[in-house]
């Protein structure tokens, strides 16, 4: 059985009611149905974590190596700023999958810059709540070591 960690960090509890020019109308609850729903049909099981705080982010991902195989993470805003959960996503060494709603690339040039990309083994940007899933199904393809 195969183990995955979801983190949604900050803001992301807003979904639904927060800039939905960029993010849409889809509350953070229904994206988590959905991943829950397409998980059973992977025969894999997951846990779903969203904190505002940095440190918090940083304890959970240090806390998945006892559990899960893999990761999938929007760090939001921290994607922009913070060396802490790069490196801890670099010490626990699990292959994590960066995701976001909204392409970046479109957005402030300050948003182009991701301190996790690079210790990530891939990532999905612009393509809203469905990225959660393509996420989801790229990771368990890699873990299960699949060809195409
Ligand atoms: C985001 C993009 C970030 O730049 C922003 O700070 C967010 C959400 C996204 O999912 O598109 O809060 O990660």
């Amino acid at each position: 059985m195969i183990n995955i960690l979801v983190i949604h960090g900050p803001n992301l509890n807003l979904l639904g009611e927060r800039e939905a020019e960029w993010y849409g109308e889809t509350t953070l609850g229904f994206i988590n149905e959905a991943i829950i729903q397409e998980v059973k049909k992977l025969n894999c099981k997951v846990r779903i974590e969203q904190s505002n705080l940095e440190g918090e982010i940083i304890n959970l991902i240090q806390n998945s190596k006892k559990w899960a195989q893999g990761i999938i993470i929007n760090p939001a805003a921290y994607t922009h700023t913070s060396v802490g959960i790069r490196d801890a996503l670099l010490a626990v060494n699990l292959p994590a999958v960066e995701v976001h709603l909204s392409n970046i690339y479109k957005r402030e040039e300050f948003r182009h810059k991701s301190f996790v990309a690079s210790v990530c083994i891939g990532r999905i940007c612009g393509f809203g709540p469905s990225g959660y899933i393509l996420a989801l199904k790229g990771l368990i393809s890699f873990l299960k070591k699949e060809k195409v």
